[in-house]
């Protein structure tokens, strides 16, 4: 290491922020799953009520989706090695596109290996410096770096605010460039929808192309369960309709479905399509099966919402705050940071595991547990779940009289803790 040059591991070095929550005992990340059955696990030797997973039909558990990842296993071995464009294409992936397609209404869909990556990837590769992005100030991570990717000329709008979203298109009109327009179908994690009838008409009226990233709507919304885009009878005007297999579909990968053209251009210009492996065959295996039973039994994505609504209903009336979601995300805002996690600790001990939700995901005095519902969740486990939100929540002061508690409880703490 030279005397003159800054050590870029300096940084690694004075990095504290997981340091402190650690020492005060509510360090919420990272906790391995010793045993699960999915709207259940075993976690540090305790059962506990998942209300922390993405797993919305229960799907990584059920018997025909397990007996199609084993025999896919058995057919072509554990892995593909290789690029989609090599060695990499198997005729599952091949059927996943084609059916997906069908199922989301657009005339093509290609995979990638994450929805991360069909996400930056996809927007890396169609914009270019030359071009303009509008979109919302909550869009995704994985967006985000496609942006940054593109180059492209990037505005950001008011969370939701289609009036923003206007002002904003009005003001670039003249712009020569392409224009894309990103947003969300719901927000992972508070559940909300975006209005995409809304974003349609102002992207249409502005030259925009759309695209709707379907992550946490695709088996939670519209008719059976085929996301935002469907809820709003707008599958035919989303020029783009990206997602994930990590979710919903019970394993892992993601995808995008758009016209033929399009697809073309992506599968020999995106690089994170083109240089790296696809995905498993137990994983397209998995996800088709995922796909067949979503579309048979559309009564799971009902079962789902149902238990969403049911848990919103019931911690309302305790005096939670639930936002405004109506999807399968039930985000409960408890405040500043500290106390957050503190509570996030004590539903931990009582035997629930949710998302702690730390800025700048969410405003610093907002911070909230983020809970999701399972199709596969029963009445006796949300009511195990509710009993403990409503236990903790009085002895907290999050919820009832003693709500000045909440204020006091955790001064200390604050103080010390700079997250
Ligand atoms: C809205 C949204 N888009 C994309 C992704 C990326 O999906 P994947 O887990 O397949 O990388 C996620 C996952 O967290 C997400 O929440």
């Amino acid at each position: 290491m030279s005397a003159t040059n800054k050590d870029l591991f300096d940084r690694c070095r004075a990095f504290k922020r997981h340091k402190v929550a650690q020492e005060y005992g509510v360090y919420p990340f990272f906790r391995a799953l010793d045993d699960s059955e999915g709207s259940r696990v075993m976690i540090e030797g305790k059962p506990r009520i998942m209300l922390g997973s993405n797993n919305y039909l229960g799907l990584t558990h059920h018997p025909e989706v397990i007996a199609a990842a084993k025999a896919a296993l058995d057919r072509f071995g554990t892995g593909c090695t290789g690029s989609r464009m090599l060695n990499g294409t198997l005729n599952l992936h091949n059927q996943l596109e084609d059916e997906l397609a069908t199922f989301l209404g657009k005339e093509a869909v290609l995979l990638w290996s994450t929805g991360f990556m069909s996400n930056s990837g996809s927007v890396g590769a169609l914009c270019t410096r030359k071009d303009m992005i509008f979109a919302d100030r909550e869009d995704h991570a994985s967006l985000i770096d496609g942006f940054v990717l593109s180059g492209a000329k990037l505005v950001r709008f008011k969370h939701n605010n289609m009036d923003d979203l206007e002002r904003k298109l009005e003001f670039h009109k003249d712009f020569k460039g392409g224009k894309l327009l990103a947003v969300d179908g719901v927000y992972s994690m508070t559940g909300e929808v975006a209005p995409v009838d809304k974003i349609v008409a102002l992207g249409k009226k502005y030259g925009c192309r759309i695209l709707v990233d379907e992550a946490h709507a695709i088996g939670t919304i519209g008719p059976q369960g085929r996301g935002a885009s469907a809820h709003f009878g707008m599958s035919d005007h989303v020029d783009l309709i990206s997602g994930t297999f990590s979710k919903s579909f019970a394993s892992m990968g993601g995808f995008i479905g758009c016209p033929q053209v399009v697809k073309d251009y992506l599968m020999h210009n995106s690089r994170q399509f083109m240089y790296t492996a696809s995905f498993t065959p137990s994983v397209a295996a998995t996800v088709l099966a995922a796909l067949r039973i979503m579309r048979a039994q559309p009564e799971l994505v009902e079962q789902c919402r149902a238990n969403a609504l049911w848990m919103r209903t019931e911690l309302e009336k305790m005096g939670y705050n639930c936002l405004e979601s109506n999807t399968a995300v039930v985000p409960i805002v408890i405040g500043q940071v500290e106390q957050m996690l503190w509570f996030n600790k004590r539903i931990f001990e009582e035997g629930i595991f949710a998302n702690p939700v730390l800025p700048p995901a969410v405003p610093s005095n907002a911070c909230l547990v983020r809970t999701s519902y399972m199709a596969t969740h029963n009445r006796a486990d949300l009511q195990e779940a509710l009993d403990i939100f409503e236990k903790v929540g009085h002895e907290l002061g999050a919820i009832g009289p003693n709500k000045a508690l909440m204020a006091d409880h955790w001064v200390k703490m604050s103080e010390t803790m700079a997250i």
